[in-house]
Protein backbone atom coordinates (compact mmCIF):
# COMPACT_ATOMS: atom_id res chain seq x y z
CA UNK A 1 0.00 0.00 0.00
CA UNK A 2 1.21 3.75 -1.09
CA UNK A 3 2.18 5.57 2.15
CA UNK A 4 2.40 8.87 3.21
CA UNK A 5 2.87 10.81 6.86
CA UNK A 6 1.63 13.78 8.29
CA UNK A 7 3.07 16.08 11.07
CA UNK A 8 2.00 19.64 12.62
CA UNK A 9 5.25 22.13 13.36
CA UNK A 10 5.64 25.14 15.25
CA UNK A 11 2.68 26.20 17.74
CA UNK A 12 -0.66 25.18 17.70
CA UNK A 13 -3.57 26.55 15.84
CA UNK A 14 -7.30 26.35 15.59
CA UNK A 15 -7.71 23.88 12.39
CA UNK A 16 -4.80 21.80 12.55
CA UNK A 17 -7.35 18.58 13.47
CA UNK A 18 -9.13 19.56 10.36
CA UNK A 19 -6.79 19.22 8.37
CA UNK A 20 -5.07 15.80 9.80
CA UNK A 21 -8.90 14.49 9.29
CA UNK A 22 -9.22 15.74 5.74
CA UNK A 23 -5.74 14.14 4.98
CA UNK A 24 -6.50 10.54 6.17
CA UNK A 25 -10.02 10.75 5.19
CA UNK A 26 -9.00 11.99 1.74
CA UNK A 27 -6.01 9.79 1.11
CA UNK A 28 -7.57 6.33 2.69
CA UNK A 29 -11.10 7.24 0.15
CA UNK A 30 -9.88 8.62 -2.66
CA UNK A 31 -6.13 7.35 -3.47
CA UNK A 32 -6.28 4.16 -1.04
CA UNK A 33 -3.13 5.21 0.66
CA UNK A 34 -2.70 5.07 3.91
CA UNK A 35 -1.38 7.79 6.49
CA UNK A 36 1.61 7.96 9.27
CA UNK A 37 0.96 10.34 12.17
CA UNK A 38 4.38 11.47 13.29
CA UNK A 39 4.36 13.25 16.95
CA UNK A 40 5.93 16.52 17.87
CA UNK A 41 6.26 18.00 14.62
CA UNK A 42 10.04 16.72 13.51
CA UNK A 43 11.08 15.58 16.68
CA UNK A 44 8.80 12.47 15.78
CA UNK A 45 11.23 11.82 12.15
CA UNK A 46 14.15 11.60 15.09
CA UNK A 47 15.91 8.65 16.87
CA UNK A 48 13.37 6.72 17.98
CA UNK A 49 10.69 7.72 15.68
CA UNK A 50 7.42 8.61 16.97
CA UNK A 51 4.49 7.67 14.35
CA UNK A 52 1.35 5.80 14.42
CA UNK A 53 -0.36 4.36 11.83
CA UNK A 54 -4.01 6.92 11.43
CA UNK A 55 -7.15 4.99 10.92
CA UNK A 56 -10.60 6.53 9.99
CA UNK A 57 -11.31 5.70 13.73
CA UNK A 58 -8.17 7.87 14.93
CA UNK A 59 -9.61 11.29 13.71
CA UNK A 60 -13.61 10.87 14.60
CA UNK A 61 -14.85 13.66 16.27
CA UNK A 62 -11.26 15.63 16.01
CA UNK A 63 -12.95 18.14 13.09
CA UNK A 64 -14.02 20.56 15.97
CA UNK A 65 -11.08 20.30 18.12
CA UNK A 66 -8.44 22.44 19.13
CA UNK A 67 -4.83 21.92 19.37
CA UNK A 68 -3.56 18.91 17.30
CA UNK A 69 -3.83 15.24 17.94
CA UNK A 70 -0.40 14.91 16.84
CA UNK A 71 1.26 17.42 19.37
CA UNK A 72 3.02 20.30 18.08
CA UNK A 73 6.87 21.55 18.88
CA UNK A 74 8.61 24.99 18.60
CA UNK A 75 11.35 23.79 19.50
CA UNK A 76 11.92 21.14 16.71
CA UNK A 77 14.59 22.11 14.28
CA UNK A 78 15.94 19.27 13.14
CA UNK A 79 18.91 21.62 11.81
CA UNK A 80 19.82 22.92 15.36
CA UNK A 81 18.30 20.43 18.09
CA UNK A 82 19.56 20.49 21.27
CA UNK A 83 20.49 17.58 22.91
CA UNK A 84 22.85 16.46 26.27
CA UNK A 85 26.39 14.83 25.59
CA UNK A 86 27.61 14.01 29.30
CA UNK A 87 25.12 15.74 31.03
CA UNK A 88 26.72 19.30 28.60
CA UNK A 89 24.00 20.63 25.96
CA UNK A 90 25.34 21.08 22.89
CA UNK A 91 22.93 21.73 19.21
CA UNK A 92 23.56 18.75 17.01
CA UNK A 93 22.48 18.68 13.04
CA UNK A 94 19.86 15.62 13.40
CA UNK A 95 19.09 17.03 9.61
CA UNK A 96 20.04 14.05 7.40
CA UNK A 97 19.12 11.36 10.23
CA UNK A 98 15.45 12.93 10.11
CA UNK A 99 15.87 12.52 5.72
CA UNK A 100 16.95 9.01 6.24
CA UNK A 101 13.96 7.73 8.19
CA UNK A 102 11.31 9.23 6.13
CA UNK A 103 12.96 6.44 3.45
CA UNK A 104 13.05 3.86 6.16
CA UNK A 105 9.01 4.69 7.19
CA UNK A 106 8.85 4.58 2.91
CA UNK A 107 6.83 7.41 3.14
CA UNK A 108 6.19 8.60 -0.12
CA UNK A 109 5.75 12.15 1.30
CA UNK A 110 5.27 14.07 4.41
CA UNK A 111 2.59 16.70 4.65
CA UNK A 112 3.94 19.12 6.99
CA UNK A 113 1.67 21.52 8.66
CA UNK A 114 3.42 24.69 9.48
CA UNK A 115 3.95 28.57 9.92
CA UNK A 116 6.59 30.22 8.38
CA UNK A 117 9.35 28.74 10.84
CA UNK A 118 8.44 25.11 10.02
CA UNK A 119 8.35 25.88 5.77
CA UNK A 120 12.06 27.74 6.64
CA UNK A 121 12.85 24.42 7.96
CA UNK A 122 10.74 22.05 5.43
CA UNK A 123 12.68 23.84 2.30
CA UNK A 124 16.26 23.26 3.63
CA UNK A 125 14.93 19.52 4.16
CA UNK A 126 13.62 19.50 0.63
CA UNK A 127 16.99 20.41 -0.18
CA UNK A 128 18.53 17.32 1.00
CA UNK A 129 15.55 15.16 -0.68
CA UNK A 130 12.54 15.45 1.76
CA UNK A 131 9.65 14.58 0.17
CA UNK A 132 7.35 17.39 1.81
CA UNK A 133 4.11 18.75 1.13
CA UNK A 134 3.31 22.27 2.74
CA UNK A 135 0.14 23.24 4.46
CA UNK A 136 0.13 27.26 5.82
CA UNK A 137 -1.09 27.55 9.43
CA UNK A 138 -0.54 30.19 11.73
CA UNK A 139 -3.11 32.72 13.47
CA UNK A 140 -0.65 35.40 12.37
CA UNK A 141 -1.53 35.80 8.48
CA UNK A 142 1.26 36.34 8.03
CA UNK A 143 2.85 33.17 6.07
CA UNK A 144 3.25 34.72 2.06
CA UNK A 145 2.19 32.55 -0.99
CA UNK A 146 -1.44 32.65 0.20
CA UNK A 147 -3.91 34.95 0.95
CA UNK A 148 -4.78 33.27 4.09
CA UNK A 149 -3.98 30.54 6.70
CA UNK A 150 -6.32 28.55 9.15
CA UNK A 151 -6.19 29.56 12.66
CA UNK A 152 -6.83 33.01 11.52
CA UNK A 153 -10.28 33.50 11.25
CA UNK A 154 -10.68 32.01 14.54
CA UNK A 155 -8.25 34.30 16.21
CA UNK A 156 -10.18 36.93 14.98
CA UNK A 157 -13.44 35.81 16.41
CA UNK A 158 -11.92 35.29 19.55
CA UNK A 159 -10.39 38.90 19.73
CA UNK A 160 -13.22 40.90 18.52
CA UNK A 161 -15.88 39.09 21.11
CA UNK A 162 -13.10 40.32 23.34
CA UNK A 163 -13.31 43.79 22.40
CA UNK A 164 -17.17 43.60 22.32
CA UNK A 165 -16.65 42.88 25.60
CA UNK A 166 -13.91 45.43 26.75
CA UNK A 167 -16.81 48.00 25.22
CA UNK A 168 -19.16 47.69 27.79
CA UNK A 169 -17.67 47.93 30.37
CA UNK A 170 -15.49 50.58 29.17
CA UNK A 171 -18.79 52.70 28.85
CA UNK A 172 -20.07 52.04 31.66
CA UNK A 173 -16.47 53.51 33.61
CA UNK A 174 -15.88 55.81 31.54
CA UNK A 175 -12.45 54.45 31.20
CA UNK A 176 -9.83 53.91 28.17
CA UNK A 177 -9.37 49.81 27.81
CA UNK A 178 -6.51 48.61 25.86
CA UNK A 179 -6.36 44.72 24.25
CA UNK A 180 -2.61 43.59 23.14
CA UNK A 181 -3.43 40.78 20.73
CA UNK A 182 -0.79 38.59 19.34
CA UNK A 183 0.27 38.34 15.55
CA UNK A 184 4.41 39.27 15.76
CA UNK A 185 5.72 41.45 13.47
CA UNK A 186 2.15 41.30 10.86
CA UNK A 187 -1.21 43.61 12.02
CA UNK A 188 -3.64 41.42 11.07
CA UNK A 189 -5.86 40.34 14.00
CA UNK A 190 -5.43 44.30 15.57
CA UNK A 191 -6.33 45.29 12.02
CA UNK A 192 -9.36 42.68 11.42
CA UNK A 193 -10.59 42.59 15.11
CA UNK A 194 -10.24 46.40 15.49
CA UNK A 195 -12.40 46.98 12.54
CA UNK A 196 -14.63 44.68 13.82
CA UNK A 197 -15.01 45.19 17.04
CA UNK A 198 -15.28 48.93 16.46
CA UNK A 199 -12.18 50.38 18.15
CA UNK A 200 -10.55 53.91 18.42
CA UNK A 201 -7.80 53.35 17.56
CA UNK A 202 -5.43 50.55 16.36
CA UNK A 203 -1.59 50.36 16.98
CA UNK A 204 -0.01 47.95 14.74
CA UNK A 205 3.80 47.00 13.68
CA UNK A 206 3.79 48.53 10.16
CA UNK A 207 2.46 51.98 11.21
CA UNK A 208 4.55 53.63 14.30
CA UNK A 209 2.62 55.15 16.40
CA UNK A 210 2.60 58.91 17.80
CA UNK A 211 0.81 58.62 21.54
CA UNK A 212 0.24 62.20 20.94
CA UNK A 213 -2.25 60.97 18.18
CA UNK A 214 -4.08 58.71 20.17
CA UNK A 215 -4.33 61.04 23.29
CA UNK A 216 -5.78 63.38 20.54
CA UNK A 217 -8.27 60.46 19.33
CA UNK A 218 -8.99 60.10 22.94
CA UNK A 219 -10.01 63.91 24.04
CA UNK A 220 -12.34 64.31 21.07
CA UNK A 221 -14.21 61.65 22.00
CA UNK A 222 -14.47 63.10 25.46
CA UNK A 223 -15.20 66.08 23.83
CA UNK A 224 -17.85 64.77 21.71
CA UNK A 225 -19.90 63.10 24.76
CA UNK A 226 -17.88 60.07 24.70
CA UNK A 227 -15.51 59.91 27.49
CA UNK A 228 -14.55 56.20 26.82
CA UNK A 229 -12.23 54.59 24.57
CA UNK A 230 -11.03 50.97 23.07
CA UNK A 231 -7.57 50.49 21.45
CA UNK A 232 -6.62 47.64 19.98
CA UNK A 233 -2.89 46.75 20.06
CA UNK A 234 -0.94 44.47 18.19
CA UNK A 235 2.00 42.86 20.00
CA UNK A 236 4.39 43.84 18.05
CA UNK A 237 3.34 47.86 17.58
CA UNK A 238 6.40 50.21 18.59
CA UNK A 239 6.73 53.87 19.00
CA UNK A 240 7.36 56.16 16.31
CA UNK A 241 11.10 56.30 16.80
CA UNK A 242 11.13 53.25 19.68
CA UNK A 243 11.79 49.65 19.80
CA UNK A 244 9.26 46.26 19.94
CA UNK A 245 8.72 44.99 23.88
CA UNK A 246 9.77 41.81 24.25
CA UNK A 247 8.72 39.63 27.23
CA UNK A 248 11.07 36.60 26.31
CA UNK A 249 14.38 36.47 25.01
CA UNK A 250 15.76 34.58 21.97
CA UNK A 251 17.78 31.22 22.45
CA UNK A 252 19.14 28.79 20.20
CA UNK A 253 15.92 27.09 19.25
CA UNK A 254 13.26 29.83 19.89
CA UNK A 255 12.96 33.60 18.10
CA UNK A 256 12.06 36.18 20.63
CA UNK A 257 8.67 36.22 21.87
CA UNK A 258 6.94 39.86 21.66
CA UNK A 259 4.54 40.92 24.58
CA UNK A 260 4.29 44.06 26.90
CA UNK A 261 3.57 47.09 24.63
CA UNK A 262 -0.11 47.39 26.22
CA UNK A 263 1.30 47.77 29.37
CA UNK A 264 3.44 50.44 28.23
CA UNK A 265 1.13 52.70 26.62
CA UNK A 266 -1.94 52.03 28.76
CA UNK A 267 0.49 53.04 31.50
CA UNK A 268 1.85 56.44 29.22
CA UNK A 269 -1.36 57.31 28.80
CA UNK A 270 -3.03 57.03 32.05
CA UNK A 271 -0.35 59.73 33.21
CA UNK A 272 -1.50 61.88 29.99
CA UNK A 273 -5.14 61.88 30.81
CA UNK A 274 -7.84 62.13 33.59
CA UNK A 275 -9.63 59.46 32.59
CA UNK A 276 -8.28 55.68 33.97
CA UNK A 277 -7.03 53.58 31.70
CA UNK A 278 -6.67 49.34 31.76
CA UNK A 279 -5.43 46.98 29.53
CA UNK A 280 -5.66 43.16 29.01
CA UNK A 281 -3.37 40.69 27.14
CA UNK A 282 -5.49 38.33 25.62
CA UNK A 283 -2.52 35.85 24.93
CA UNK A 284 -2.84 32.04 24.12
CA UNK A 285 -7.22 32.45 23.79
CA UNK A 286 -6.19 33.49 20.77
CA UNK A 287 -4.78 30.13 19.32
CA UNK A 288 -6.82 27.43 21.97
CA UNK A 289 -10.20 26.30 21.37
CA UNK A 290 -13.22 25.06 18.65
CA UNK A 291 -11.82 26.59 15.18
CA UNK A 292 -14.28 28.73 13.80
CA UNK A 293 -16.39 27.49 10.49
CA UNK A 294 -14.24 29.30 7.97
CA UNK A 295 -11.10 27.77 9.39
CA UNK A 296 -12.55 24.20 9.36
CA UNK A 297 -13.65 24.58 5.74
CA UNK A 298 -10.19 25.82 4.65
CA UNK A 299 -8.09 23.30 7.06
CA UNK A 300 -10.64 20.77 5.07
CA UNK A 301 -9.76 22.18 1.60
CA UNK A 302 -6.36 22.42 2.13
CA UNK A 303 -5.69 19.04 3.75
CA UNK A 304 -7.54 17.30 1.18
CA UNK A 305 -5.73 19.28 -1.48
CA UNK A 306 -2.13 18.53 0.07
CA UNK A 307 -2.92 14.68 -0.31
CA UNK A 308 -3.63 15.07 -3.92
CA UNK A 309 -0.16 16.97 -4.11
CA UNK A 310 1.58 13.95 -2.47
CA UNK A 311 -0.58 11.68 -4.86
CA UNK A 312 1.06 12.87 -7.73
CA UNK A 313 4.63 13.62 -6.17
CA UNK A 314 4.57 17.46 -6.06
CA UNK A 315 7.00 17.06 -3.86
CA UNK A 316 8.43 20.95 -2.62
CA UNK A 317 4.87 22.52 -2.98
CA UNK A 318 2.58 24.44 -0.05
CA UNK A 319 -1.22 24.29 -1.08
CA UNK A 320 -2.54 28.22 -0.95
CA UNK A 321 -5.72 30.08 -1.19
CA UNK A 322 -5.67 32.56 -3.69
CA UNK A 323 -8.71 34.62 -4.61
CA UNK A 324 -11.63 31.95 -3.44
CA UNK A 325 -9.88 28.76 -5.35
CA UNK A 326 -7.80 26.29 -3.76
CA UNK A 327 -4.06 25.99 -5.59
CA UNK A 328 -0.01 25.77 -4.93
CA UNK A 329 2.72 27.17 -5.05
CA UNK A 330 6.49 26.18 -4.37
CA UNK A 331 7.45 26.63 -0.95
CA UNK A 332 10.60 28.73 -2.16
CA UNK A 333 8.48 30.98 -3.74
CA UNK A 334 5.93 30.66 -0.43
CA UNK A 335 8.96 31.94 1.55
CA UNK A 336 10.10 34.88 -0.56
CA UNK A 337 6.93 36.80 -0.08
CA UNK A 338 6.93 35.96 3.59
CA UNK A 339 6.37 37.45 5.76
CA UNK A 340 3.23 39.42 4.69
CA UNK A 341 2.29 41.97 6.40
CA UNK A 342 -0.38 44.84 6.18
CA UNK A 343 0.11 47.43 3.65
CA UNK A 344 -0.09 50.79 5.28
CA UNK A 345 -1.66 52.06 2.11
CA UNK A 346 -3.98 48.89 1.37
CA UNK A 347 -7.77 49.57 1.02
CA UNK A 348 -8.14 48.50 4.54
CA UNK A 349 -6.38 50.28 6.53
CA UNK A 350 -8.03 53.55 3.86
CA UNK A 351 -11.55 52.23 5.13
CA UNK A 352 -10.47 51.92 8.68
CA UNK A 353 -8.65 55.49 8.63
CA UNK A 354 -12.18 57.09 6.85
CA UNK A 355 -13.85 55.56 9.47
CA UNK A 356 -12.12 57.65 12.26
CA UNK A 357 -10.05 54.94 13.40
CA UNK A 358 -6.32 56.58 14.91
CA UNK A 359 -3.65 54.90 13.80
CA UNK A 360 -0.99 57.11 15.63
CA UNK A 361 0.31 58.91 12.66
CA UNK A 362 2.54 62.00 13.47
CA UNK A 363 0.22 64.09 12.60
O1 LIG B 1 2.89 32.63 15.73
C1 LIG B 1 1.79 32.41 16.56
C2 LIG B 1 1.99 33.09 17.89
O2 LIG B 1 0.83 32.86 18.67
C3 LIG B 1 2.31 34.58 17.81
O3 LIG B 1 1.18 35.37 17.53
C4 LIG B 1 2.91 34.82 19.16
O4 LIG B 1 3.78 35.91 19.14
C5 LIG B 1 3.67 33.55 19.42
O5 LIG B 1 3.10 32.55 18.58
C6 LIG B 1 3.60 33.07 20.84
O6 LIG B 1 4.44 31.99 21.00
P1 LIG B 1 4.47 31.08 22.28
O7 LIG B 1 3.26 30.18 22.22
O8 LIG B 1 5.74 30.33 22.16
O9 LIG B 1 4.40 31.99 23.48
Amino acid sequence: MRRIGILTGGGDAPGLNAVIRAVVRTALNEYDIEVIGIFEGFNGLLDPVNVKLLGREDVRGILSRGGTILGAANRGNPFARPETHDGVEVIVDVSDELVRNIERLELEAVIVVGGDGTMRCSYDLIAKGAPIIGVPKTIDNDMGGTDVTFGFDTALDTATEALDRLHTTAESHHRVMLLELMGRDAGWIALGAGIAGGADAILIPEIPFQLESVLDRIHQREQRGHPFSIIAVAEGARPHNGEQVFRLQADRQRVARLGGICQQVAEELSARTHLETRFTILGHLQRGGQPSPFDRWLATRYGAAAVRLAAEGEHGTMVSYRGREITSISIADALAETPKLVDPSAELVQTARGLGIEFGEPR
